[in-house]
């Protein structure tokens, strides 16, 4: 069931977190305009979609065809196209302070007041993105975790000025997405669950970096010992080693030198096909 008031949501990004949104946005019966800013990487977002929602239809986990589902979602290159009539706008661009406000800004300049304009930024302030627009109680942090369509979890992250029936509205979007949102009343930086997860991957990060421990068997230890589903290697892989990059340079947290390392190859994870682990030549994340 869709949340009274919102039947068109924009999302800007087509990356791993923005077309995931997307997509379960338009599974949740919703509206969507996917959004990037070139051409290639929305036809890569949307083949990502279609990827997935094939999978899921194999599953079946989904009550509808893959298609029906795909004439929900609309995609474009043009930022006023996509927001234009948006009841709810959800920003998945990199994480660049610099960046999100510039996209707020113009995102302002193209919805009504009532329009709710939410962030999925990891860790950045809300408070700090909100300062963008003239009405910062629009703006509210709808944080997503990675494979959006699979993790259950949303941060709802209220920045000093963000409305309580925004707040209040982002959460009830969550759940008609079957998803469980929790309140981070405090826009501290990393809200609540990347706060314990970055200890979580920089601690063995370090270890590595300092010969004291192997990637492999880090990952084994947490899988095996703690009952993770993943190591915090392969979890890395997963969401991206820049992301984690990004976080820390941006919240002035030192970088493990392994993870410098790989960020300057290039060899930022699954999505480049190497990273911690080898997914195309290699075995992948193997160490169970
Ligand atoms: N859509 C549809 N299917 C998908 C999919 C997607 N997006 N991603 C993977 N699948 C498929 C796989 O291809 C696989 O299919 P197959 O059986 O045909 O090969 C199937 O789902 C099952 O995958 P797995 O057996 O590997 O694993 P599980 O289903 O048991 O779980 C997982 C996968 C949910 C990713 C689980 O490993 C997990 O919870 N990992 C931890 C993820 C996590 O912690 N994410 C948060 C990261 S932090 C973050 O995002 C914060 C941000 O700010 C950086």
């Amino acid at each position: 069931m869709t949340v009274d008031g919102i039947t068109r949501v924009a999302v800007l990004g087509a990356g791993n977190m923005g077309h995931g949104i997307a997509e379960v946005a338009a599974l949740a019966g919703y509206q969507v305009t996917m959004r990037d800013v070139e051409q290639g990487l929305v036809d890569e977002g949307y083949g990502n979609v279609e990827w997935s929602l094939q999978k899921l239809a194999e599953k079946e986990r989904i009550d509808e065809s893959p298609e029906t589902v795909l004439t929900r979602l609309d995609t474009t290159v043009d930022l006023a196209e996509a927001v234009t009539g948006a009841d709810l706008v959800v920003e998945a661009a990199p994480e660049r302070m610099d960046l999100k406000r510039e996209i707020f800004a113009e995102v302002e300049a193209h919805t009504d007041e009532g329009t709710i304009l939410a962030s999925n930024t990891s860790s950045l302030s809300i408070t700090g993105i909100a300062e963008a627009v003239s009405d910062p109680s629009r703006v509210v942090g709808l944080h997503f975790f990675n494979p959006p369509v699979k993790m259950d979890l949303v941060e709802v992250v209220h920045g000093e000025k963000t409305a309580g029936s925004v707040a209040e509205k982002g959460a009830e979007f969550v759940e008609s997405l079957g998803k469980t949102p929790i309140h981070v009343r405090k826009d501290v930086q990393g809200f609540v669950v990347n706060s314990i997860l970055g200890p979580f991957g920089g601690e063995p990060a370090w270890m590595v970096s300092e010969g004291e421990a192997a990637i492999r068997e880090a990952d084994a230890a947490m899988v095996h010992e703690r009952g993770y589903p993943m190591g915090p290697f392969e979890l890395a892989d997963l969401t991206g080693i820049d992301v984690g990059h990004h976080v820390r340079t941006e919240g002035g947290i030192p970088v493990p030198p392994i993870a410098e390392e790989k960020v300057e190859a290039g060899d930022l994870g699954r999505k480049t096909g190497r990273g911690y682990y080898d997914y195309e030549d290699g075995d992948g994340a193997d160490y169970e």
